[in-house]
């Protein structure tokens, strides 16, 4: 590493420290948490720094996981009892189920480790450590060499790092993240177990109550847990599934407190949020808030509207398209809003300012014209962004289309030796069938690329797109062929494919469609949106350290922090109500008695187990009933996560577990881009509820008996 660059980084590590961010904003590194640990303890934290992480001692981070490929999931015994969110478990519970076991509707306890089940492709992952590593990264890379030697060398030094890491095997798995736009780099060394098993999950009619219509709303009434089991190889090592493994015996795990939770109590969550954009520029900002998301909801508006329409009619059309339904809508509702919280927090006019302001004060400097570069930068990218957009979310989204090219990608693989494999595709068939319904997608081909007709310039169109609307007439006409015409509409036709037939699939007109938009789109878009998102990654790199150069000095008082990027991070604040509108105040915490008050057996969101009334109408409620004589349910807090933090353990000030995080607040969904302390609030369950109903409806209180009470 040169000398200028060793300046610049010793620079940044000066600006980092002991920086005190606005309240409770901030997604920390778990490993330089010692910075922050006077603050957490100022705001009630009673542990240390060391026990939150630590390479020699066991600490908080050892009960804690990566779970599958998104979530974030918690040790709750010594024998490898784990804790998450229903919707993070939700594949897995739904692969166990069936019409004669449909444990989705009825909910499963096992109720011994033999009837615990196994999961194919379920993995967790523990962080073993992390380490800065930007020396070693950037060792071969001097200031004069091109944003593609760079990225050479990143790449060649990590791998040799992670082979270096990860030598042992046993597990072992390694990443090395940028931070701060590559400002900094650190390594990640997991170890991962393949072996988890499912415990139990309640009837959805609990884990998903509210389903899409209270999702991301407070108040909130949904018990959304399911647990887990990892197991081990007997020496405690990881083992792929066998009969033969053990419960796995964590160095750590939560003890649980049942003590309850006070607005103004301090809070903690420990997990893997996934992606933020805090230091955006301006026009970045403008882009999401003006264009993108207003375009990205139309668009699934529409597509929501037919497959509502059709769920409606139909029960068998209403399980099919259950999950794909809610996965549509989950992203569909967050960028409502996030698109309002922008406009609130006049989020595009406050950068504008900040940019103005660092412009003048960078004149001459080192970081003089960067903002008006990234402004440049993304006036050439947005077309190029727009045409993606629309792309993903109108041609990617037909079903026959992608399956159409999910099996002709069966008689196009590179490797020659391999011919069209019968049992794959009907492997392929069987679970692209049993959840599709031609109607919709193709009512859903017609609306999405009407309005793709209508808001695409032509100049961002393939070639091909252009001919066959010519030719056809109407996206109407278009659909009509497609979907009377291509094979593929039919199963029967599907499952009689052989090895002989790889001309009819490849110009089958769903897998044509398919394959010249993605042609296009490699050729014309996206090699200048890596261009320009590498340009982009070059200049942030600057405008990073620039953002921190130019506020610690005057005492601006802004956080930072790493963007999120999947990896292990310490959230902090407490809990707390919010005022989403003139004249109301929401209540920090919610109780059995709104369950009951939207409970309706005719809204299938809100449709209860009749258990569950029972109980209310008895108190039956055992220990876990609070000082109102209610059973908590929910809680909100400050804490700042996004995507990924799902499941992760909420913690007190002991270092306790008391909730299980899930989801955010409507008003608040902006937090990814920008965090405002009055509105921004993280929603969990209390683990209160977690007990009551392990104890009440699945009478699985034997798994009481491994877990650590703390009074
Ligand atoms: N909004 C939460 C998150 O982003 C929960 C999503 C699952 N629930 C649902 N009703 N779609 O993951
Ligand atoms: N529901 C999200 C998740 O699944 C959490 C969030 O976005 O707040 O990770």
């Amino acid at each position: 590493m040169t000398k200028k660059t060793k300046l610049k980084l010793a620079v940044l590590a000066t600006l980092l420290i002991g920086w005190n961010a606005k309240a409770d904003e901030g997604m920390w590194l778990p490993s330089l948490i010692a910075q922050r640990i006077a603050d957490m303890q100022e705001k009630g934290f009673r542990l240390d720094a060391e026990d939150i992480y630590s390479i020699n001692e066991a600490s908080l981070k050892d009960a804690v996981v990566l779970f599958g490929r998104g979530c974030t999931g918690e040790l709750i015994s010594p024998e490898g009892l784990l804790l998450t969110n229903h919707h993070c478990g939700y594949s897995q519970i739904q692969q166990h189920s069936s019409v004669e076991h449909d444990y989705l509707r009825d909910g499963f306890w096992a109720m011994s480790r033999e009837e615990e089940l196994p999961n194919k492709g379920l993995s967790v992952s523990f962080l073993e450590r992390m380490e800065d590593v930007t020396d070693l990264i950037l060792n071969g890379y001097t200031p004069d060499m091109t944003e593609d030697e760079r990225v050479a060398i990143v790449k060649k030094n990590s791998k040799a790092l992670i082979a270096e890491a990860t030598k042992e095997g046993n597990g072992l798995r390694a990443t090395v993240e940028a931070l701060y736009y590559g400002n900094q780099y650190f390594l990640f060394l997991y170890r991962q177990y393949d072996d988890v098993r499912l415990v139990g999950a309640p009837p959805s009619s609990i884990g998903k109550f509210g389903g899409d219509t209270d999702n991301w709303m407070w108040p909130r009434h949904t018990g959304d847990f399911s647990m887990f089991r990892i197991y081990a190889d007997k020496d405690n090592n990881p083992a792929p599934y066998s009969k033969d493994n053990v419960p796995y015996r964590p160095k750590k795990y939560f003890h649980i407190s049942t003590k309850g939770v006070q607005e103004g109590d301090f809070t903690f969550i420990y997990g893997f949020p996934g992606r933020t954009q805090e230091y955006l520029h301006s026009e970045g900002v403008r882009y999401i808030e003006e264009t993108s998301d207003p375009h990205k909801i139309h668009l699934r508006t529409v597509r929501l509207d037919i497959m509502n329409r059709h769920q409606a009619e139909s029960q068998k059309v209403r399980i099919q398209y259950s999950s794909k339904n809610a996965n549509v809508a989950n992203a569909w509702k967050k960028w409502q809003g996030e698109v309002k919280g922008i406009k609130k927090m006049k989020t595009v006019q406050t950068k504008q300012e900040f940019e103005a302001a660092f412009a003048k004060w960078a004149k001459g400097g080192e970081f003089d014209g960067v903002t008006d570069r990234l402004a440049a930068i993304y006036a050439e990218l947005e077309p190029y962004q727009f045409a993606t957009d629309y792309y993903t979310e109108t041609v990617r989204t037909i079903e026959i289309a992608n399956f159409a090219m999910s099996i002709a990608r069966l008689f196009i693989q590179e490797d020659s030796l391999v011919t069209f494999d019968n049992a794959k595709a009907s492997e392929l068939a069987e679970s692209f069938y049993k959840d599709w319904y031609l109607p919709i997608d193709k009512e859903s081909f017609t609306a999405v690329m009407n309005e793709y007709e209508k808001n695409v310039p032509a100049e961002f169109k393939p070639a091909y797109y252009k001919e066959k609307l010519a030719e056809y007439g109407s996206v109407e006409a278009w659909a009509e062929d497609m979907f009377t015409s291509s094979l593929f509409t039919d199963p029967a036709k599907t499952a009689s494919l052989s090895p002989a037939d790889k001309e009819r699939v490849m110009s089958d007109p769903a897998t044509v469609f398919f394959n010249e938009f993605l042609k296009w789109y490699y050729a014309d878009i996206l090699p200048v949106t890596t261009r320009l998102n590498q340009e982009l990654q070059l200049v942030y790199r600057d405008y990073m350290r620039g953002q921190m150069a130019y506020c610690r000095p005057q005492r601006i008082p802004k956080a930072f922090y790493p963007d999120a990027n999947l990896t292990l991070r310490v959230a902090y604040g407490h809990i707390k109500g919010y005022s989403p509108a003139d004249g109301t105040y929401y209540l920090p915490s919610s109780t059995i008695k709104g369950i009951m008050e939207k409970d309706n057996p005719d809204i299938f969101d809100y449709n209860i187990p009749q258990r569950l009334r029972d109980i209310y109408a008895t108190k039956d409620y055992g220990r876990w009933s609070d000082a109102s004589g209610e059973v908590p349910v929910c809680f909100i807090a400050t804490n700042h996560t996004t995507g990924g933090n799902s499941g992760s353990p909420v913690i007190n000030a002991d270092g306790d577990l008391i909730g299980l995080n899930f989801d955010r607040v409507w008003e608040g969904t902006m937090s990814d881009i920008v965090f405002d302390p009055e509105i921004c609030r993280n929603i969990a369950l209390d683990i209160r509820y977690v007990l009551f109903t392990i104890d009440k409806i699945g009478e699985a209180d034997y798994l009481f008996d491994e877990m650590t009470f703390t009074e």
